[in-house]
């Protein structure tokens, strides 16, 4: 891994409720024994749970995320929609978006784009995750997806420092798959040249678990993990951040 800032994102999807948060002390009493500074950790819980998340993480260096938001950042009349302003009021600093599951909803790259706009205006970070499908995959369009992806995602986007990348190759997720190392090599470093000269951190999503961080680890060119089922497990959680560190 590089000696910058590494990232361990918590995907918690449509799972966890008031209790599930008890299950974060363990994760808490961890992050205070960490001695490497540059780690951050990032819950990003549904959003019925991210006020309580944020109080209960008020006196950590743990993070609070949402994993949505609506494109708008003014209030309206859209019923069942939450928009970042009202995420960052409760306590949400990230907001993923462009999540492969919510494109599987229908949401496109103009869509997420928008998105991205309004949540920069109102001061969230933003983790933008791009990925192919395995019929891309087999039909080797890997590259055009992604540059796809990034090019109308960040269209006309200034605050590029506000931005990270979460590759998630969209059969790995939940899967337990994970690309051969070369092949993710290969993507993180096409996903760096269509990024340009700006320093973006990008992160690997994707079945990541205790077992196949050891090799994930070594590849120096991510920065980090956004972790979806094995973050629901705070000894898991753990203990790909223990396997990933040391
Ligand atoms: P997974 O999910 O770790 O369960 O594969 C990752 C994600 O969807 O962000």
């Amino acid at each position: 891994m590089t000696n910058k800032y590494l990232y361990f994102v918590a995907n918690w999807k449509m799972y966890g409720d008031l209790k599930a948060l008890n299950s974060l002390d363990k994760v808490i009493k961890f992050s205070k024994s960490i001695k490497q500074k540059k780690i951050k950790l990032i819950y990003c819980p549904p959003s019925t749970l991210i006020n309580s998340l944020s109080n209960k993480l008020k006196k950590t260096k743990i993070e609070v995320g949402a994993q949505n938001s609506h494109e708008s950042d003014k209030y309206g009349a859209f019923t069942g929609q939450i928009n970042s302003k009202m995420l960052k009021n409760v306590g949400a600093r990230y907001v993923i978006l462009g999540h492969s599951e919510n494109r599987q909803l229908g949401e496109d790259n103009k869509k997420i784009n928008s998105k991205i706009k309004s949540a920069l205006k109102s001061g969230l970070k933003i983790i933008f995750c791009i990925g192919e499908t395995l019929k891309e995959k087999r039909n080797k369009k890997t590259n055009q997806v992604l540059s796809k992806q990034i090019k109308m995602g960040l269209k006309l986007i200034q605050k590029k420092s506000s931005i990270i990348i979460a590759y998630e190759p969209v059969w790995s997720i939940g899967t337990g798959l994970i690309p051969k190392p070369k092949d993710l090599i290969k993507s993180i470093s096409f996903i760096k040249k269509k990024l340009g000269k700006k320093p973006y951190k990008i992160l690997y999503g994707g079945s990541v678990n205790s077992d196949n961080i050891k090799q994930l680890k070594n590849i120096n060119t991510i920065d980090g993990f956004l972790i979806g089922g094995a973050s629901q497990d705070p000894k898991k959680f753990i203990d790909i951040i223990k396997k990933t560190i040391n």
